[in-house]
């Protein structure tokens, strides 16, 4: 995104959870709603990271509230909505979005599985039972789940990751039907190769040497940025998005709608302008 819009004014007064705001589409996420105006508790299992990223938005004259814990923990996710009501008296906005990278194929463990699971959909759908009352009292709200393109696509050894986002997009629709009638609106996005720390970390920090590589899996022939998710979120929990629910929404720089034949600079059949 090479101009940032102006700051709209969509969130003045509301209250959102962003689970794993302390980094990355997580933390870009949560300063875009502080920007508009929201109060927001974030959560992150780096009790040190969110503490520090607590300190520097409240620097910026930011109202947040950083939860450390693990999302695994059914306690913690009832904690996180306690606190947040206990804090600021409601609660509008849910970003479920810290997930569990582990990323194996034949080779997971049980112990593998239990944990993508805990901290993926299961997570998820605990923070939603648990914030959908004091939402609904707070007259609605809605929620956005972080999927992936790896929810509707085989990549090697990634049984865990993809069917648990895949779990994701189903649940999501489960969702929106279900907290409907409270007056909750629940939608996904899934975001293609966005420049985080695990993306920065498969490239060794070396972005000039990999962007190329990556990019040509998308479209737009680049990686994307954390606020460009954020910016997709920030859409689907606001007004703006009041008859959408039970959607996904990519965020990939088309990377789905691409086919085996990739950007097409190999096809014997690739057509001219
Ligand atoms: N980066 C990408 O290319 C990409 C692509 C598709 C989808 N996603 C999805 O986007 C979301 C965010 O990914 P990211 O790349 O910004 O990650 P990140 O590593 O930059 O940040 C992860 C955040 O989640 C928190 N977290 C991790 N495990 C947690 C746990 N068990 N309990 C509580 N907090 C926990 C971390 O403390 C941190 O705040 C994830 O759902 C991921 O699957 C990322």
């Amino acid at each position: 995104m090479k101009e940032r819009a102006p700051v709209r004014d969509r969130f003045r007064g509301k209250v959102a959870i962003v689970t794993g705001g302390s980094a990355g589409i997580g933390l870009a996420t949560v300063r875009e709603l502080c920007r508009e105006g929201a109060f927001v508790a974030l959560t992150g299992i780096e009790p040190d990271l969110g503490a520090g990223v607590e300190k520097e938005l409240k620097r910026e004259g930011f109202d947040v509230l950083f939860l450390g814990g693990d999302m695994a923990e059914e306690r913690f996710c009832a904690s996180v909505v306690h606190d947040t009501v206990g804090r600021w008296g409601r609660v509008d906005f849910l970003v479920n979005n810290a997930f569990s990278f582990v990323a194996k194929g034949m080779s997971a463990e049980r112990s593998d599985w239990e944990r993508t699971y805990q901290v993926g959909p299961i997570a998820y759908a605990t923070m939603a039972v648990n914030v959908a009352p004091p939402m609904k009292r707070s007259g609605g709200g809605a929620i956005v789940n972080v999927s992936s393109i790896s929810a509707r696509i085989a990549q090697p050894n990634r049984w865990t990751y993809n069917s648990a986002k895949g779990a994701v997009e189903n649940l999501t629709r489960c969702m929106a039907l279900d907290l409907a009638p409270s007056g909750i609106r629940v939608n996904s996005v899934s975001p293609g190769w966005i420049w985080t720390r695990e993306v920065e970390k498969a490239a060794g920090g070396d972005r000039a040497k990999w962007e190329p590589v990556w990019g040509e899996y998308h479209m737009l022939r680049r990686l994307g940025e954390p606020v460009e998710v954020a910016a997709a979120i920030l859409f689907l929990l606001s007004s703006d998005a009041a008859f959408i629910t039970g959607a996904d929404l990519p965020v990939d720089g088309g990377y789905q709608g691409l086919g085996s034949e990739g950007l097409g600079s190999a096809s014997q059949f690739a057509g001219s302008h």
